[in-house]
């Protein structure tokens, strides 16, 4: 891979199509050995192991052997204004290098400001700087971690004033500035939606879709007037439609199921995995 290339996307239909996946979560894992069938690929979040402790170092062994596996961090804060945190992206590229993944996802976020962490992810303005801050942050990661980045949707409950660009204008130029591919989030789009009153489809149709190579799904929660991603319930149905809305146009290699909270057993999410094979199927995503 040649200097220009690192962390870059390249054609998407070059990655390869690992179908359905699951976002693995520590509860599952006896169920996840005693029946594999039906799920084509964990999605592991990068910090829970970060550590050098054998348990955790054999645990990602472990699951590294039996599945593909593609790491989602939480807490690059490509957003900050103040840069990167070296350590954390250190700790990070570790982690990334150990798998050698396909690629591997970060949120379009920031989750420390002047240092301090903030507890969540935060979105962005959608200003200029914004987006010169997060494109050179994204650059010093693409210097440190070669594999392909994925750049993640995460919701808001409002949009501050003072914004330049909408959502998909500012997608649209930080995927041409970094050459980074998108990782959909179905729930995540759709509660925007609602809750800054926009038509989903309308939004696809200003992205470039060809770079979405991966998605995210799973229920979402009502708190008074707000829909909130909680992640902690099954798939509704308007999330299925959108997911094939966004299977049949994007030419996505895989859709990963991110459950966390009332998580169930394992045999419980399974019927979700095979709809969301089904649908990647049908759109010839994969066989
Ligand atoms: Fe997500």
């Amino acid at each position: 891979m040649g200097k220009a290339e690192r962390g870059a996307l390249g054609q998407s239909t070059e990655l390869p199509a690992l179908g359905s996946g699951l976002g693995y979560r520590r509860v599952h894992r006896g169920e996840l050995f005693l029946d594999r069938r039906g799920i084509d690929f964990l999605e592991i979040v990068a910090d829970h192991f970060m550590s050098a402790d054998p348990a955790v170092q054999s645990e990602l062994a472990l699951l590294q052997a039996h599945f593909p596996l593609i790491p989602h961090g939480l807490d690059l804060s490509l957003g900050s204004a103040e840069g990167l945190d070296p350590a954390y992206l250190d700790r990070l590229a570790r982690v990334v290098e150990a798998i050698d993944p396909p690629w591997w996802s970060e949120h379009i976020a920031y989750t420390r400001a002047d240092g301090v962490a903030i507890g969540h992810l935060a979105a962005l303005p959608l200003t200029r700087e914004a987006l010169d801050f997060l494109c050179a942050n994204i650059h010093a990661a693409q210097r440190r971690i070669p594999a392909p980045l994925i750049l993640e949707n995460i919701t808001t409950p409002f949009r501050l004033p003072g914004d330049e660009l909408t959502e998909p204008q500012f997608l649209t130029e930080l995927t041409e500035r970094t050459g980074c591919g998108l990782l959909l989030d179905v729930t995540n789009l759709l509660v925007n939606a609602a809750n800054l009153s926009f038509d989903p489809s309308e939004y696809l149709d200003q992205l470039p879709l060809e770079r979405v190579v991966q998605t995210h799904y799973v229920g979402w929660a009502r708190r008074g007037d707000t829909w909130v991603d909680d992640h902690g319930s099954e798939t509704p149905e308007p999330v299925w439609e959108l997911l094939a809305e966004v299977a049949a146009r994007c030419p996505l290699r895989g859709m990963v199921l991110e459950r966390d909270r009332n998580i169930p057993a394992l045999a419980e999410l399974r019927p979700e995995l095979e709809r969301a094979r089904e649908i990647g199927r049908k759109a010839g995503r994969w066989d």
